[in-house]
């Protein structure tokens, strides 16, 4: 099967001078409690692999062997319901850390376009706005965990709280039931994630493109693959 040349972009899309070119792509998915990220993560990359890119498809908390341990303590374990949120941000930074050198970097050198459901932005979100976390010592722990491993794009899905408790309620009928600590947070815990959710979009308006999730699912799709190409075409065809 014929490999996609290497992709060479910048941390924000626009092409890098010759000494900083890294080959790959890095995109990741954020947003809110049934926003549609693995929906969306999935379409794109099943539409990448169409074109024979070289996809890696990646979750947070998880991707790698520990980092899915990782996952389970914080989100199924019955330990978890006494983890602080200090515990919670280290434990989300260690399994990123770890998912960060074993996989990110290696594919990114080798020009893969790496999709990741989920990335730091939840951390400063969640941990920093929802849980009211020092912002500064989340900044400084997600800096230690990714160094300069850095998402090229990023796309933020947003949909009330109303529409994600709909979703999660639907979601939880045609599926076994199965404990998710996360989502047992309270409506004002989701009013501050959406908050912090803005104000990274505000700060970082190059790299963060919200996107309203309440469309239909193709039409999210089709304005989340027109974001892309752009990146694509500058990346592949680049001298
Ligand atoms: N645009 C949409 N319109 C209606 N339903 C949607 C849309 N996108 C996703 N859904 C549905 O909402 C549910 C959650 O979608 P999905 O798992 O993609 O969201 P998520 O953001 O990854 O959720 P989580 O926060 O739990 O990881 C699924 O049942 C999915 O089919
Ligand atoms: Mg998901």
């Amino acid at each position: 099967m014929a490999v996609a040349p290497p992709l060479q972009c910048t941390a924000r899309g626009a092409p890098r001078p010759e000494t900083q070119r890294m080959k790959g792509l890095f995109i990741t998915f954020e947003g809110t409690e049934c926003s549609g990220k693995t929906t969306q993560a999935q379409l794109l990359a099943d539409r990448l692999r169409q074109l024979r890119m070289p996809i890696r498809l990646l979750r947070e908390p998880g991707g790698t062997p520990i980092g899915e341990e990782i996952r389970h303590t914080l989100q199924h374990s019955h330990a978890n319901a006494a983890m602080t949120p200090e515990a919670e941000m280290l434990l989300l930074n260690a399994s990123r850390a770890q998912l960060v050198r074993e996989v990110i970097r290696p594919a990114l050198a080798a020009g893969e376009i790496v999709i990741c459901d989920r990335f730091y932005d939840s951390t400063v979100a969640y941990q920093g706005y929802g849980r009211g976390l020092d912002p500064k010592i989340v900044q400084t722990v997600i800096d230690f965990a990714v160094g300069d491993t850095r998402p090229d794009v990023t796309f933020l899905l947003l949909v009330p709280h109303e529409v994600s408790e709909e979703r999660r309620l639907a979601r939880q009928a045609t599926l076994p039931f199965i404990r998710d600590r996360m989502e047992e947070a309270d409506r004002s815990f989701f009013e501050r994630v959406i908050t912090g959710y803005h104000a990274i979009a505000a700060a970082e308006p190059a790299r963060v493109r919200v996107i309203d999730g309440t469309g239909d699912i193709q039409t999210i799709h089709n304005q989340i693959w027109a974001l892309t190409l752009p990146l694509l075409k500058r990346g592949v065809f680049a001298t």
